[in-house]
């Protein structure tokens, strides 16, 4: 089974915010890479819109109905409220309907995500937000790391799929001795599995790494946006999606 590449495009939408106006066009970027072969667009919309603006989502959401195909992925940290015309994350994502939400428990001031829940601490909290976006048909995934304990915590509080946080993997992976980290994705995939969660993967992966991370069984999706914007650069998009695409098939 192939695994889905959804791809993230903050990268792209801090580009454009770099200067006024509206380039490059994130619409055009989106329609591209689904052209491309992209199984999916994923975004994380920070209240202070540096990069994702909430007024991004409706025209990728109509992108995504088009191609019933590629699916909408919306993560981001469900407590963050509004912030001028910010609306609030959940707000968001039940006007955008979105085919998945990835919650992440990251900080608005975080650069970048960089762990996953304490379902210990978050969990009760977490219940309710999920049992909300379930009952409007969005599938509900949380950001995890590879740890057995948090991941049966994560069945308990209902769920869909997990995201497990790759960044670990992928520094050791750098530096020569993932093969420790990457036995522990192995054994909370095989788990998540077992108990009925679905297995996402995200975050520092990229055309060196991936092809490892791929003997991570039951993986039914990858969200990948910095190393594939970086990796167009110097490849180019077509090639860059290819590259990806056969690493995931
Ligand atoms: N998953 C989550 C929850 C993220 O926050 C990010 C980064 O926005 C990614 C995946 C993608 O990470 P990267 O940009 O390193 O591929």
């Amino acid at each position: 089974m192939s695994v889905a590449l959804s791809i993230n495009l903050n990268k792209i939408a801090l580009i454009r915010n770099s200067r006024p106006g509206n380039n490059p066009n994130l619409l055009e970027y989106a329609n591209q890479i689904v052209d491309l072969g992209c199984q999916g667009i994923t975004v994380h919309p920070r209240p202070d819109q540096r990069h994702i603006r909430a007024a991004d989502i409706n025209p990728l959401k109509e992108l995504c109905h088009l191609h019933p195909m590629v699916e909408f992925n919306i993560e981001g940290n469900p407590l963050e409220g509004a912030l001028n015309d910010y609306p609030g994350f959940i707000p968001l994502v039940e006007a955008a309907h979105p085919d998945q939400c990835t919650l992440v428990p990251d900080a608005s001031d975080q650069p970048t995500s960089d762990h996953g829940f304490d379902l210990h601490k978050t969990g009760s909290l977490l219940e309710p937000i999920i049992r909300n976006l379930k009952n409007q048909g969005i599938r509900v995934s949380l950001f995890m790391d590879p740890d057995l304990e948090q991941i049966r915590l994560a069945k308990e509080v209902d769920a869909d799929r997990i995201e497990l946080y790759t960044g670990p993997y992928a520094q050791a992976f750098s530096e020569g001795n993932h093969q420790e980290i990457l036995s522990q994705h192995i054994a909370a995939a095989e788990l998540a599995n077992e108990i009925g969660l679905g297995v996402n993967a995200g975050h520092d992966l990229n055309l060196q790494n991936l092809a490892e991370y791929r003997s991570v069984p039951h993986l039914a999706e990858v969200s990948i946006g910095h190393a594939f914007t970086l990796d167009s650069l110097q490849i180019g998009l077509p090639s860059t999606m290819q590259a990806y695409l056969q690493k995931l098939a």
